[in-house]
């Protein structure tokens, strides 16, 4: 690792342009070993002061025969020669922004932040303007320090890790936000250390829908070693709700075990099933034919309905046929693709609890919910019906709290890709910006999976490793060309481009690693003794009083 302290000059302005970017001749004797594509530099104009990101680099030769007879790479007096002459390399910097010289940034440390004036970079600086590699100063002068706003998520690539990046977090979930990469980049770990700073912050409630048991428990990193849960490092915030029966292993027992009635599922519910369940357009307009004769309680009324063709026996599909007016084979197929919903017993005719209620009067309460799918984990069907049921419901009632409600879903393209996508209640929180104090935190695998207007309105990207053209143009478009070779160069885990909304400039960062988040509390232990350990992790981990 390099020091980020040393203002050492790298290089001299070249050429270039503001749409593709500026080239840099590096110094012969700085060596290009130190440098990362992603990496912050600065650079000092005659009245402004620019910062960007390199975008590339290239190794080039002012000698054509350098190309033709190259020298012996042995011979170090010739190569040292050359390297400061005829051979050199060059950097490609995307420009991001500018902060007049006027502000006089030697002072930096005497000012506050909201005194510098950070602006797009619409102008050039001049040939052979000074280039340096971005100093942690530089990076807290940007990104602002630690406080109640502002969560550390991670270093600049590459750098020491005591250069922490930190993110504007009340900024980031005023908006929908996305976290995406191949599988085992870290999507998920990068999320656990989203959350835990909104929650040890207290800036918003955050509804997670667990499907795969990531948050509610602990789990193993790839080296074994334990990874605490949020319920385990903020016990007394965070509230976690078993899917039905609690699978009663592990060492967190959940809070409450949620029920679902069958009145509350709407057939929009259904609708979103329709791939998974392979349900066909007649069969959804049968559907809609059954709410309408039977009211709310139509799908109980349905699978509780049997299969027979008697239309003397009431409770017949038969019968229905007839009260609807639709085909008794259609019926029939709706019916047995729908059979598969009875075997969950989290579906209830008449539920002793409003477990919707439940969930709504925790998060009222300012409590984080994790929903676990318990015996459900990784159901597809399960995970689809019950998060969008849920999640409209809450969102119908949220409209008068205060309380911004982050809503954590994985495996997004489930909710948002582009056939569902303009039905879905998450594709309405999407691209209903503002409007609502309920955002998404969306994780996901393959955004070219993600309607692209979806897409379009996530306020904030952490992008991990991806491999798919595919998913590399539809996560960039709009974004400048230039980040490309960034993500084409990240590590193949824990490190993310981050671009959007919430911070002045793209920025790719070693994600913090979820060792740090806090220690380990015990949830069996009293409640005395949490808000002491508590205590002490804000202590230990510089919470703000
Ligand atoms: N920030 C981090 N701190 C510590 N370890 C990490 C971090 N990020 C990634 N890792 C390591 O990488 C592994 C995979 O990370 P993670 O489970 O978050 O991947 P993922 O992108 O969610 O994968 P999938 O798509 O399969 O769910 C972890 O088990 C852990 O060993
Ligand atoms: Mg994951």
């Amino acid at each position: 690792m390099s020091n980020v302290e040393d203002n050492q000059k790298i290089g001299t302005i070249v050429g270039g342009a503001l749409s593709s970017g500026l080239e840099v001749r590096l110094d012969s004797d700085y060596s290009v070993e130190n440098l990362y594509v992603g990496d912050g530099i600065t650079i000092e104009g005659r009245e402004k002061r620019y910062f960007g990101i390199i975008s590339d680099m290239m190794l080039q030769s002012s000698d054509s025969s350098i190309r033709s007879l190259p020298p012996n790479s042995s011979d170090f007096f010739v190569t040292s020669i050359l390297s400061g002459t005829s051979a050199f390399t060059i950097l490609k910097i995307s420009l991001q922004l500018a902060v007049s010289l006027d502000t006089n940034i030697d002072e930096f440390d005497k000012l506050s932040l909201d005194n510098i004036s950070f602006g797009p970079a619409t102008t050039l600086p001049p040939h052979f303007s000074p280039v340096y590699r971005a100093t942690s100063k530089d990076y807290t002068e940007i990104f602002g320090s630690e406080d109640e706003n502002h969560g550390w998520i991670g270093t600049p690539k590459g750098r020491d890790a005591e250069v922490k990046i930190n993110l504007d977090l009340e900024q980031l979930i005023k908006r929908s936000n996305g976290v995406f990469g191949k599988t085992g980049t870290g999507k998920t770990f990068l999320t656990r250390v989203l959350l835990s700073e909104i929650i040890k912050k207290d800036l918003g409630v955050n509804l997670i829908f667990d499907m795969h048991r990531d948050y509610s428990d602990s789990v193993n990193d790839e080296s074994g070693k334990k990874i605490n849960s949020l319920k385990q490092i903020f016990p007394s915030k965070v509230e976690v709700m078993s899917l039905g029966k609690s699978l009663n292993k592990g060492q967190v027992r959940p809070d409450a075990e949620i029920m679902v009635s069958y009145n509350d599922l709407e057939v929009q519910d259904i609708e979103i099933l329709s791939e998974t369940l392979n349900l066909t357009s007649a069969g959804l307009l049968a559907a809609h034919a059954l709410d309408r004769t039977y009211g709310d309680k139509w799908l109980g009324l349905f699978l509780n309905m049997e299969p027979s063709e008697d239309k003397e026996n009431p409770n017949s599909l038969s019968a229905a046929a007839e009260r609807t007016g639709q085909l008794y084979t259609v019926l029939h197929t709706l019916w047995r693709r729908l059979e598969i919903l009875k075997k969950f017993e989290f579906l209830q005719q008449n539920p002793a609890e409003e477990s919707i209620k439940r969930i709504f009067t925790s998060l009222e309460r300012g409590k984080h919910v994790i929903l676990d799918f318990g015996t459900h984990q990784s159901n597809e069907t399960a995970y689809i019906l019950v998060t969008s049921l849920i999640t409209r419901r809450i969102y119908e009632r949220w409209a008068e709290q205060d309380n911004q409600l982050v809503i954590a879903i994985e495996e997004a393209h489930k909710f948002l890709n582009s056939e569902v996508a303009s039905q879905t209640i998450f594709g309405t929180i999407a691209r209903e910006m503002r409007k609502w104090k309920v955002t998404l935190l969306v994780v996901d695998q393959r955004p070219s999976g993600i309607d692209a207007e979806v897409l379009s309105q996530l306020g904030t990207k952490f992008i991990h490793q991806l491999e798919d053209n595919r998913d590399i143009d539809s996560i960039l478009a709009g974004s400048s060309r230039d980040l490309r070779s960034v993500v084409s160069t990240l590590a193949p885990k824990q490190q993310a481009l981050v671009i959007g909304h919430s911070l002045p400039m793209p920025v790719v960062i070693d994600v913090r690693s979820n060792d740090t988040l806090a220690n380990f509390i015990n949830p069996d232990k009293t409640p005395n003794e949490i808000t002491n350990i508590e205590r002490d992790n804000d202590d230990l981990f510089g919470e703000k009083k």
